[in-house]
């Protein structure tokens, strides 16, 4: 494993954040204050621009960046480096005035006011020009500068527009899809249902709230063509910096499990991936640890779709966030649990929203680095600066990346078809949940998995779980029945292989496109249970005795045609006796479908029958910890987390920790919240 340096310029981890100097041009004390504290901090980078619009444009053509260079500059002279963002996040109040096109329309089709963010027709073309404009300024003036560490794109690109230039662009994007053949979209779409048949591509809206939504695939293709419009902006904005001279990397601000786009389509588009991962700690419905194993999972997410570098932790709140329904501050030790957390799955930095504390409007009471009161003794700029301490200490992980054998299938327009689908119950769908405990159950074993879309590459992997895989991607049938062909150990669940990429239902069967066969199986209906209802399997040991039984909730398959050796039947209601969980050999590898809901760790035994086949080493560990490795050509550094607040030993751990410099041997020992970074030879 190589390192892949994301910066060239620094040497160790990022530590910094969102930094706002612009609303305190006027304070140069303040300015000067906050450098002091950045030191203090062990803070090696900001992230300016991100809102500075108007200040760079006061009006229309006025641009001035002299202020930002002045201060890159004052910051580099200590040892300070810039992420540099585009302003396109938030737009001025001139440009929206002059150019009403750059506002979004809403799903009614209505134009909206000026004002908030994150809120633009992402195909105006007077907007797009006035971005070019300023973009083009920015490049040309900070290009090359030797603090500028990377160009950021915009700030959490979201949402949607209903507005008719998007209608047009819409309209295009389709006719490009189903080659100029309204025939071709009419098929795909079943349009002859309800009468819905279009004569041709301009007939088409997007599924405006009083309009057509209805049409499942309309529904699907509108989400994927918002997702092609939010990528054109970017790389619009990505080209008007290289044609200007710019060639730091380039990244974006994803969202944890954003919902709005297929980040899978928008990843190939950046050099590096940056999310930004804000915990909802202390909470009232799930232990620290659960949550916290929510963030791992999109931390694994996101790792994931450039694997062979780190990632970036683009924001995080120090402290405590304030647009939750409840805004409570994280406990002592948590900060540094949750920036670890974030290098122990492969990030290569902690940055922070925000440096400091802005004055006035709604983000005033947003954790930050530097609070109103502005010492240096608060408790969280003290948890800040020992973190920077931390991140100095084990530097040396820089550019060590995940090399993981297990992995979880997570697509976007899976997500987005199950949820639209008027199927099963609105309420118990739960894809993400259903994925998440898949990863949770491996995790709690000690095997970290990655989370990848089916159309992305499996040659790595040894394991592929893929529950609730309702919709098959072209040529996905096939590249299942290959992975397990060859060895590989392939799993899944209830409503599998349903339909085709246009939500088709698949005829003969599900799961459908050849899957019957890696199967062993056809599934002939699935059952929807109200959350009283229960049904129990029973599993059966490896000489067909009943061994134990497990509880059934939510959704129950009827299967037929089982060639498939059966691991577990149901209990009870008209499907007693019936298979429920299945295993085929097929080639070298098997193919595991569970029919119906269960807890994982009921089903545990799947997991390590699978870890056994394929020669991965396991260990139950202790509850509340989670365990991540990254590797370097010669090392490997092993990560654990207690995620709880209770001491906690973990047995069979040696190496040095490189985070108090100390050799374990055998076991270790760590405090609640405590972390270790054990090093190891390969
Ligand atoms: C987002 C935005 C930031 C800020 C934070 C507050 O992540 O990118 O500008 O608003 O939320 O948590
Ligand atoms: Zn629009």
């Amino acid at each position: 494993m190589n390192r892949t340096k994301l910066f060239l310029q620094v040497n160790g981890l990022l530590h910094g954040g969102d930094y706002n100097p612009e609303q305190w041009l006027d304070r140069p004390d303040i300015l000067e204050k906050d450098m002091e504290l950045m030191k203090k901090a062990h803070i090696n980078s900001v992230t300016m621009g991100v809102f500075s619009w108007a200040v760079h444009e006061p009006t229309e053509g006025n641009i001035n960046l002299d202020w930002l260079e002045t201060i890159m500059n004052r910051l580099y002279e200590n040892g300070i480096y810039t992420v540099l963002a585009t302003p396109t996040g938030a737009r001025p109040a001139w440009l929206d005035e002059k150019y009403p096109s750059a506002m979004r329309c809403n799903e009614l089709g209505v134009r909206n006011h000026h004002g908030f963010r994150h809120n633009h027709c992402m195909q105006s073309l007077e907007f797009r020009e006035r971005v070019g404009i300023i973009d083009e300024a920015l490049a040309k003036r900070f290009a090359g500068h030797p603090a500028l560490l990377m160009w950021h794109i915009s700030n959490e690109l979201g949402g949607y527009c209903y507005c008719d230039t998007c209608k047009k662009k819409f309209q295009e994007w389709l006719a490009d899809r189903y080659d100029h053949d309204i025939e071709k979209l009419n098929k795909a779409w079943w349009t002859t249902f309800w009468s819905h048949k279009y004569n041709s591509f301009d007939q088409i809206e997007p599924p405006y709230a009083n309009g057509e939504t209805c049409v499942l695939g309309l529904n699907l293709d509108w989400k994927r063509f918002s997702t092609w419009s939010a990528t054109d902006f970017m790389k619009y904005e990505i080209k008007v910096l290289r044609d200007s001279g710019a060639t730091e990397p380039t990244t974006t601000n994803f969202m944890e499990m954003f919902y709005d786009y297929d980040y899978h389509y928008m990843k190939d588009f950046i050099d590096v991936i940056s999310w930004d991962n804000y915990p909802e700690m202390h909470n009232n419905w799930q232990t620290d640890a659960d949550q916290l194993l929510e963030r791992s999972f999109n931390h694994a997410l996101f790792r994931s779709m450039k694997p062979s570098q780190p990632f970036m932790m683009m924001e995080s709140a120090p402290g405590l966030v304030n647009w939750r329904p409840y805004n409570k501050y994280r406990r002592p030790g948590v900060h540094r649990l949750i920036s670890m957390q974030a290098i122990a799955t492969g990030s290569d930095t902690v940055q922070y929203f925000q440096i400091r504390k802005s004055r006035g409007c709604s983000e005033q009471w947003h954790g930050a680095v530097i609070d109103h009161i502005g010492t240096d003794d608060t408790r969280v700029f003290k948890e800040v600066a020992a973190l920077g301490a931390d991140l100095a200490a084990i530097s040396e992980v820089q550019g060590s990346v995940a090399s993981n054998q297990v992995a979880i299938l997570f697509d976007w327009d899976n997500r987005w078809a199950i949820d639209d689908a008027w199927a099963l119950s609105n309420e118990t769908k739960n894809f993400d949940k259903t994925c998440m405990s898949i990863y949770n159950e491996f995790m709690s074993l000690g095997v970290e998995p990655d989370i990848i879309s089916s159309d992305m590459d499996w040659s790595s992997y040894k394991i592929i779980c893929a529950p609730m895989l309702y919709v098959l991607h072209d040529g996905i049938g096939s590249k299942i029945a290959d992975f397990v062909e060859h060895g590989g150990e392939f799993m899944s669940t209830y409503f599998t292989g349903y339909v085709d990429k246009t939500l088709l239902a698949n005829l003969g069967g599900f799961p459908g496109d050849g899957l019957e066969k890696v199967f062993g199986l056809r599934s002939e209906e699935i059952d929807t249970l109200y959350p009283d209802d229960k049904n129990h399997i029973t599993v059966f040991d490896k000489t067909g005795k009943p061994s134990f039984s497990v509880e059934v909730s939510d959704y129950q398959e009827l299967l037929r045609d089982v060639t498939a050796e059966v691991l577990a039947s149901y209990d009870e209601d008209y499907l007693k006796g019936t298979p429920a969980i299945t295993k085929n050999s097929y080639g070298r590898g098997h193919a595991y479908y569970v029919a119906c809901r269960t807890s994982q760790s009921d089903i545990e035994f799947i997991y390590r029958e699978m870890l056994e086949a394929s020669n991965i080493a396991y260990t139950k560990l202790p509850t509340g910890v989670e365990k991540h490795s990254r590797y370097t050509e010669e090392f490997r550094y092993d990560f654990y987390l207690n995620c709880d607040t209770k001491p906690v030993t973990i047995p069979n751990v040696n190496g040095v920790d490189i985070l108090t410099n100390t050799s374990i041997e055998d076991t270790l020992t760590l405090d609640g919240y405590g972390i270790a970074v054990i090093k190891n030879h390969l």
